[in-house]
């Protein structure tokens, strides 16, 4: 239904499409060339410490105040105490954006190149809204109540579509979900090549089960891991090693190879780590004991 509105506006106005990679990219450029802190920071609202996008938690308390905020507006009609909460709940709205825009452009800063479109729709929806509720905020505050309940309903349409172009970035483009399909299989030790073709700081990229997987050997040991980033599929054997760590080519998420644990984001997804030995001049793997189910 709306993806066809979507669709108009996408064609009408290009400069969606490449002004949004181009502002994208000179944000992640920022966040790369800011320093550890900076990353840190960004990291943090990537989600990388929690094992998914922080994005869609915070919206849910945005979305959430927003929401909530309409029908105690209805019975403001007849109630003091429910215009009291209505106005309490834009404010609470207004006070969570902020972060939860923060986190959206910091996901928004490593979108794939055919997301950039709706990505930066979807910000600048969301940009009208927090402006519409803001003002809502403010003429509630100066008892022009009947003028912050009409910002109110205009911000609750916006934030609507907003949100509804949001799950189609999630559910129909894949942003933020986990990419990698490895990690299942093979439950025994299955050969993967010989060990004598692996070399010191090389790394291969190998099919077990259909299953692209990484192999790279450091310092004398081999390490095995999906070579598909979980952040958006970027293959990591084109990666940059460093030590016990690669950096995706793509977006420039960082994994330590041991436990396929996420070192940097944009990635929030731990790869899938396998075990590893050398048998008769070959390397076998198997899915980590200990992860597997
Ligand atoms: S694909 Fe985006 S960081 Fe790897």
């Amino acid at each position: 239904m709306l993806s066809q509105e979507i669709r108009f506006v996408l064609r009408k106005v290009p400069q969606l499409q490449t002004g949004g990679l181009a502002v994208a990219r000179g944000l992640h450029n920022a966040v790369l060339k800011g320093g550890s802190g900076v990353r840190r920071v960004a990291d943090f609202l990537h989600g990388t410490w929690l094992g998914h996008p922080l994005h869609p938690v915070l919206t849910d308390a945005t979305l959430g105040a927003w929401f909530m905020a309409a029908p105690f507006d209805l019975l403001g009609l007849v109630s003091g105490s429910a215009r009291r909460a209505a106005d309490q709940l834009t404010i609470l709205g207004v006070i969570t954006a902020v972060p939860t825009a923060l986190a959206g452009m910091l996901d928004f800063s490593t979108i794939k190149r055919g997301a950039a479109g709706r990505g930066a729709l979807h910000g600048l929806l969301n940009t009208v809204a927090l402006v519409l509720y803001a003002s809502s905020a403010r003429a509630r505050q100066q008892d022009r109540r009947f003028v912050g309940v009409m910002y109110s309903m205009l911000g609750l349409g916006v934030v609507s579509a907003s949100a509804w172009l949001g799950g189609e970035l999630v559910y129909r483009l894949r942003i933020g979900v986990n990419h990698t399909t490895a990690g299942r299989e093979p439950q025994d030790w299955a050969a993967v090549g010989a060990d004598a073709e692996l070399a010191e700081g090389q790394a291969l990229r190998v099919e077990v089960n259909g299953d692209p997987v990484l192999l790279y050997r450091h310092a004398g040991a081999i390490y095995a891991t999906s070579a598909v980033c979980s952040h958006a599929g970027g293959p990591l054997d084109e990666g940059m090693f460093d030590g016990t760590c690669v950096q995706c080519p793509w977006h420039d998420s960082v994994f330590d190879l041991r436990s396929g644990e996420v070192v940097h984001g944009p990635a929030t997804y731990h790869l899938p780590a396998y075990d590893v030995r050398t048998t008769d001049g070959q390397i076998e793997i198997r899915v980590r004991q200990e992860t597997a189910q």
